[in-house]
């Protein structure tokens, strides 16, 4: 059996209650439902789902969509989003069972997570790996520790993996594609001055293997693949699916016939933490910016990225400002899915109570 990344539901009275962690705990057709009912809140429909519910929005990390598209989103829900800056504005936490607490954090996620689940409806999380020991991180330890202690909703705000932008990107190339079943996915490592989060990358072959698209990650070398628990959940969605996964690192091969190219830079897991090491492969991609020839080689494909983005170091300008970039879209995108994900939450704990 997979290992779980995280807790999917927890106990409210008598009832399993989920959290939006990870698009791994939530079928295809269930996700479907969310981008379908985001398209009619993108296309006017208005709803009170949030009236008289508050949610904590805690940011361990910056943020210009996410805080933003959260804010907004519940207040056009009829809610109220209290923005807590964890680094500034909140006690220093610590999220480990038994640690004798002699360092700097003052508040241990416990309390934090039993607290707020008084005060607020739902809480959602922003918290970015600290780069040092993939092996901890990759077991998600803040959001796992608030899912097992938090007796509201969890919402997972960008962590190891960033489920509201998958959902985002998915709008955004059904609106543009329509059916996306059949079509080539390419997601391709693109050149960045330094190694970043791995949690878009995890996002987005998990997103479109599981809607049925063929997946190709196209890598400078093989030091770049991606966990082992995404690239076979991903391999085994394909496989569901009967399409194809595929890890390529010739570029002409990725880009040709390819119908949507995602490019995001990230990290070699193999020297997290000790990225030195990583220089010489680094330097392998320095020619994998996304640029008109490499695009030209594409069936006419679109291009996005999850912002922020350096213009001229992973996608060449003439590419950002031609109709085929779908950034801004998607962007737009995350306040319509996050507003259908929180409906979604509420209207589970509103049933249940
Ligand atoms: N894509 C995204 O999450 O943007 P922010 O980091 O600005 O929130």
């Amino acid at each position: 059996m997979k290992a779980r990344l995280v807790e999917p539901g927890f106990l409210y009275g008598n009832q399993v209650m989920r959290h939006f962690l990870t698009t791994e705990d939530w079928k295809q057709d269930e996700l479907q439902s969310i981008l379908d009912r985001a398209r009619a809140l993108k296309a006017g429909a208005s709803s009170s789902a949030l009236t008289g519910k508050s949610v904590a929005l805690v940011f361990f990390n910056p943020s210009l969509r996410t805080r933003t598209s959260f804010e907004i989103g519940i207040a056009q829900l009829g809610g109220q989003g209290i923005v807590l800056d964890a680094r500034a504005g909140t006690w220093p936490m610590e999220f480990e069972d038994g640690v004798v607490m002699d360092a700097d954090a003052e508040e241990h996620v416990v309390e934090a997570a039993k607290v707020l689940s008084r005060y607020v409806d739902m809480i959602a999380i922003r918290c970015f790996p600290k780069f040092q020991n993939w092996q901890a991180e990759r077991e998600d330890p803040l959001i796992s520790a608030f899912a097992r202690h938090a007796t509201v909703p969890i919402v997972n705000m960008e962590t190891i993996v960033h489920p509201c932008q998958e959902l985002a990107m998915m709008l955004a190339l059904q609106e543009k594609h329509g059916r996306v079943a059949n079509k080539t996915f390419l997601l391709t490592w693109v050149p960045h001055p330094k190694p970043l989060n791995t949690a878009v990358a995890n996002s987005a072959i998990l997103m479109a293997s599981k809607f049925g698209m063929n997946v190709r990650m196209l890598v400078p070398d093989e030091v770049y693949r991606l966990d082992e628990r995404y690239m076979s959940a991903a391999q085994e969605n394909c496989a569901a699916h009967g399409t194809s996964f595929d890890l390529l690192t010739d570029i002409e091969a990725a880009y040709s016939g390819a119908d949507a190219v995602y490019a995001k830079s990230w990290g070699a897991l193999p020297f997290y933490g000790q990225w030195e090491g990583e220089a010489p492969y680094r330097a392998k991609g320095r020619d994998f910016m996304v640029d008109d020839a490499k695009m030209a080689l594409t069936r006419n494909a679109s291009i996005s990225h999850c912002l922020p983005m350096r213009r001229n170091v992973k996608i060449a300008d003439s590419v950002v400002d031609s109709s085929a970039f779908l950034g801004i879209e998607e962007a737009e995108n995350r306040l319509h899915v996050q507003k259908a994900m929180l409906e979604a939450l509420a209207r589970d704990m509103d049933l249940r109570a």
